[in-house]
């Protein structure tokens, strides 16, 4: 990967971010980019309280800003250490997180749990989330409008934690947070830059289960993770 391509991603990154903002402005003016003025990730001490975890997900409250909410049993906002180093981003919540209300709970989730523990870490160190905090019918691929709808959340919840790295779960999270169709094969194994936050993109537990062979990238991509967190 040459410097030029970083550099294209790291755009991508902040066009993505001032997107964000920008709809979140249209669809509910004042409150939410309120969130992002006191982000950490913004002047902090010039406009006061830090925003928490729980005022994004008071902002979200009872969400119907997508169809999605029809379907659901409960929404997955994510979970997790609030000053987490690494935060894992997967899609979008399947049946057992639906049912439960807590982000891979189900067999991937499990897989998941595994890999965390081998990173000599727990559930409780880390922070889990993913792309949208609706479950899609039949866990369908995400939408562009559910995503419009829901990014800004994410976002807020990445800028308030403000980890080391973000390991970005399979093929979906890695294009909607980088803005990119490449094929996570070729995006795998080095860190890119999400907003100026280490990002490592790995394959999605769920493709392990179907592909254990590639258990052994993953590793490496989680060993790359582990060497940073030291840093
Ligand atoms: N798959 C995901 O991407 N997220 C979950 O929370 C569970 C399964």
């Amino acid at each position: 990967m040459d410097s030029k391509q970083d550099m294209r991603e790291e755009l991508h990154g902040l066009v993505r971010g001032l997107k964000g903002h920008i709809i979140t402005e249209m669809d509910s003016p004042g409150r939410l980019s309120n969130l992002y003025m006191t982000g950490k990730a913004l002047s902090e001490e010039t406009v006061g309280k830090p925003v928490t975890l729980e005022d994004i997900r008071g902002e979200l409250g009872d969400c119907q800003r997508c169809p999605l909410h029809q379907g659901r049993n409960n929404l997955v906002f994510g979970e997790g250490n609030p000053n987490a180093d690494v935060v894992f981003v997967g899609e979008a919540p399947g049946g057992d997180e639906d049912i439960q209300g807590r982000p891979f709970v189900g067999r991937a989730g499990q897989l998941l749990t595994k890999i965390i523990k081998a990173m000599g870490l727990t559930r409780e160190d880390v922070y889990i989330c993913n792309i949208l905090k609706c479950r899609p019918p039949g866990n369908r691929n995400p939408r562009p409008e559910e995503i419009r709808a829901c990014e800004p959340f994410l976002i807020n919840q990445l800028q308030t934690i403000k980890p080391k790295v973000i390991c970005a779960l399979g093929t979906f999270a890695t294009h909607t947070l980088l803005g990119t169709n490449v094929p996570i094969s070729a995006l795998r194994g080095r860190f890119h830059s999400y907003q100026g936050i280490k990002f490592m993109p790995t394959y999605h537990p769920a493709y392990l289960l179907r592909n254990p062979g590639a258990k052994k990238q993953v590793w490496e991509d989680v060993q790359m993770i582990m060497k940073a967190l030291k840093e």
